[in-house]
């Protein structure tokens, strides 16, 4: 899959331009703060429906204006098809090759992207909360339904939460929310615990690769409940037999929301322990891991964004890192304040970004 063309209008610093792309490799260069992120994330909204963090649309249009535009042209394996996706302050309307999508995963489930963003180090170094968003997000790929769950799921321990924090009498309600939390749950849980069990073999070689080395790389799902046999059903027991404690606490303790995905480098938590190097290079096996797994399991290439790749990265790893890269036979759009931070012999085009216009060299 590869993007052909696309025409930003009103988009970040974009006021309007068109690019037409290389098929493999897109250098993107520029000095800072004059939008190479802001062109990855017009690809990724357009490939995602979705900007990189959650925003407010009125950040993502251009300052001062009321509309803005993203469209672009994929060569799929089953022909080209035309996205375009116009924001306003109320939302966003997606049409897909000319008609209004209502189901934005008919997207989602069609254009794989891969990012590597600088702020990926936070899946290593920083909460649980941000491992369970790149696991989240890992399996998204592969089970378009994922979000949908995980949303109804967030607003069921909502308003369980709500009814633990009033003093009525609780149990026959707490009953229905339970219910839908364990299955929610379960679901969740079982498809977060499989895509690791695939991940686990992936990244360690990957890290090895990059770093030239010989770690050991361990990733573990901990949760305050059982992760084997029927998880629907441990979670329904978690929620019960933790009930008297919730209700002290006024929140939810038992479930998916909790669990703790670990990274464990050499036998230690990495989130703790690894230097900002090896965070950076962690960061980058997750996400070249996630590649394989959408090669593997779909069948497909993903588009690879990749912005500021290789500051903090030593020459060692940033060759290894560049040599991964060559072999991939994907499309590819890479930024970088310098055309020489880039290591890549084939052939490429080359965009310089300069206040929200594009010059090709
Ligand atoms: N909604 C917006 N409208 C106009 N400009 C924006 C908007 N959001 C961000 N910007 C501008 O985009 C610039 C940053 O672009 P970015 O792509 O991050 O730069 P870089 O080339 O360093 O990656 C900043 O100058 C910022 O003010
Ligand atoms: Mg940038």
């Amino acid at each position: 899959m590869q993007l052909k063309s696309l025409t930003l209008q009103n988009f970040k610093n974009y006021r309007r331009e068109t690019f037409s792309f290389h098929d493999r490799f897109n250098l993107i260069t520029g000095e800072n703060g004059h939008g190479k992120t802001n062109l990855l994330e017009a690809i990724h909204f357009l490939s995602t429906t979705r900007p990189f963090k959650q925003h407010k649309m009125e950040d993502i249009i251009c300052f001062g204006q009321t509309e803005g535009r993203i469209k672009g042209e994929f060569n799929t394996r089953s022909g080209l098809s035309e996205v375009h996706i116009m924001l306003d302050r109320g939302g966003k309307t997606i049409k897909l090759n000319g008609k209004v999508l209502y189901d934005s995963r008919k997207i989602t489930g069609r254009f794989n992207v891969v990012t590597f963003l600088p702020e990926d180090t936070e899946y290593v170094k920083g909460s649980p909360a941000d491992r369970r968003r790149y696991l989240d997000i890992l399996v998204s790929n592969f089970e378009p339904v994922h979000p949908r769950d995980l949303k109804q799921y967030s607003r069921a321990v909502s308003q369980r939460n709500a009814i633990l924090q009033k003093a009525t009498k609780k149990s026959d309600i707490l009953e229905l929310w339970d219910g839908q939390i364990a299955e929610l749950g379960g679901r969740i849980m079982n498809r977060r615990i499989a895509t690791i069990e695939k991940l686990k073999p992936l990244v360690a070689g990957i890290y090895n690769t990059i770093a030239h080395q010989k770690k050991q790389i361990k990733v573990e799902y901990n949760s305050p409940v059982s992760t084997e046999g029927n998880l629907e059903e441990n979670i329904r027991e978690g929620l019960q037999t933790n009930l008297q404690h919730d209700i002290k606490r006024g929140h939810t303790t038992v479930g998916p929301h909790r669990d703790q995905p670990e990274f464990i480098l050499d036998g230690r938590d990495a989130s703790k322990f690894a230097s900002q190097g090896e965070a950076k290079t962690l960061a980058i096996a997750l996400r070249a891991a996630e590649i394989s797994l959408i090669r593997s399991i779909l069948g497909r290439l993903p588009i690879v964004l990749l912005d500021d790749i290789s500051s903090e990265l030593d020459r060692g790893r940033k060759l290894f890192l560049f040599k991964l890269l060559s072999e991939f036979q994907g499309q590819i759009f890479i930024t970088a304040l310098e055309t020489t931070d880039v290591i890549y012999e084939g052939q490429k085009k080359t965009f310089l970004i300069k206040d929200g216009k594009a010059k090709t060299a």
